[in-house]
C-alpha cells in the first residue's frame, strides 16, 4: 500500500457497537486483510464477516488472543471488548473478568511481543458522586459507583503503569455515551439515547428508562471513530496524557433529545419510567472539559444534537422503509 504505513491490526469486541464501525473504518484505511476482527460469541454481521478476517477469542483467556496475534503477526490492538455499565451491575464478576483481566492479558501480550501500539477506551463511568458534574476537569476525583466504572478506573491506572514501567504505548479516552445507527449498544446506561431513535422511527413512541431532566454527555459515532483514529496517529512526543483523555461533543437531557426528534416526527410521544439505570446516570457528569484532548492531539467534534438527529433519522428511516430497521 504505497504512501500508507503498514499495520497489522487486531480489534477485540469487533461485533459490538463501536467495534463494528471502527473495524470497517480501519479496514478502509489500512486494507481489509490487515484488520482482524474478533468477538467472543456473537456472530459477525455479513458486512464484517465478508470484508476481512474474523476470529473468535475470549479476552479473559490469554491463549486465545495470543493465537490470533501470532497467526496474523499483529502489531497494533484496538481493545474494545468490555461489559458495559447496566449489564455490569447484573453480572459484576463477569464485568471484572472481561474488563480487567482481559485488558491485563492484552497489555501483557503487548509487553512480551513489543507491539507498536494499543488502544483501550475508558468511559465517563470513571466519575462518580464526588466528581464535579459541570465541566468535569481532566484531573479530578474518580469515585465510580458501578463495577463498570471500577474496572475503567483500574484499567486507566493499569494502562498508565504499563506505559511508564514497560514503555507499552497504550492510549485511550473517556468516551461519553455513544449514539449510532449500525449496531445497537450492548447493555449500557446511555442506551436510551440510541433506542429512542429506533422507536421513534418504528412506532413513534418510546418509554425512556431515565427521567426527562437527565443530562448526560454524548457523542455521535463518526466522532467517536475519528477520535480513536486521530489519537492513535498522534506522535507520542505530543502526549502528556495517555489512557484517560476527557472527551466531549454534546450534552443534552432526555427531554431535549425527544424534542429534537419531534421536530422531524411531530407525532412522536415519550413516556418516562426510570429504572435502576437512573441512579447510574445520576452519578455521571453533565458536561466535560476536554481541553487536554484538544491541546494534545487536536480533538474537535463534528456533530451536535441537531446534525446527529437529522443524520440518524435519515439512516434509520431508509432502513425501516426496506423492512431492515433492526436488521
Ligand atoms: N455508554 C456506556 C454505558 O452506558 C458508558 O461508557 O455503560
Amino acid at each position: 500500500m504505497p504512501g500508507k504505513e503498514m499495520k497489522r491490526i487486531l480489534v477485540t469486541g469487533a461485533v459490538g457497537q463501536i467495534g463494528s464501525e471502527l473495524t470497517m473504518a480501519l479496514r478502509e484505511r489500512f486494507g481489509n486483510e490487515n484488520v482482524v476482527a474478533t468477538g467472543r460469541s456473537t456472530a459477525p454481521s455479513p458486512t464484517l464477516r465478508d470484508s476481512g478476517p474474523f476470529e473468535f477469542i475470549d479476552v479473559a483467556k490469554k491463549k486465545t488472543i495470543e493465537a490470533v496475534v501470532e497467526r496474523y503477526r499483529i502489531d497494533t490492538v484496538y481493545h474494545l471488548a468490555a461489559i458495559l455499565s447496566a449489564v455490569g451491575e447484573k453480572k459484576p464478576q463477569l464485568c471484572w473478568d472481561v474488563n480487567v483481566n482481559g485488558l491485563y492479558n492484552v497489555l501483557e501480550i503487548a509487553r512480551e511481543r513489543e507491539l507498536t501500539r494499543v488502544f483501550c477506551p475508558s468511559s465517563i463511568a470513571v466519575f462518580g458522586r464526588h466528581t464535579p458534574v459541570h465541566n468535569t476537569p481532566q484531573e479530578t476525583i474518580l469515585s465510580p459507583t458501578t463495577m463498570y466504572g471500577v474496572t475503567k478506573v483500574a484499567g486507566e491506572a493499569l494502562c498508565d503503569y504499563y506505559f511508564q514501567r514497560f514503555g507499552v504505548d497504550v492510549r485511550g479516552m473517556r468516551y461519553p455515551g455513544i449514539i449510532s445507527s449500525e449496531t445497537l449498544p450492548g447493555g449500557g446506561t446511555t442506551d436510551y439515547a440510541v433506542a429512542i431513535y429506533y422507536e421513534a422511527v418504528a412506532n413513534q413512541r418510546y418509554t425512556c428508562f431515565v427521567r426527562e431532566d437527565t443530562v448526560l454527555p454524548m457523542m455521535y459515532m463518526p466522532d467517536a471513530i475519528k477520535s480513536a483514529m486521530d489519537l492513535m496517529e498522534t506522535d507520542l512526543s505530543r502526549l502528556e496524557h495517555h489512557s484517560n483523555f476527557n472527551l466531549a461533543a454534546m450534552s443534552f437531557s432526555a427531554g431535549e433529545l425527544a424534542a429534537e426528534i419531534k421536530r422531524h416526527i411531530p407525532e412522536f410521544q415519550v413516556e418516562y419510567e426510570p429504572d435502576f439505570r437512573q441512579e447510574i446516570a445520576d452519578s455521571w457528569p453533565r458536561t466535560i472539559d476536554d481541553s487536554s484532548a484538544r491541546e494534545e492531539w487536536g480533538w474537535e467534534p463534528g456533530y451536535d444534537l441537531a446534525a446527529m438527529t437529522a443524520h440518524m433519522l435519515e439512516r434509520l428511516s431508509n432502513r425501516h422503509a426496506r423492512g431492515k430497521l433492526y436488521r
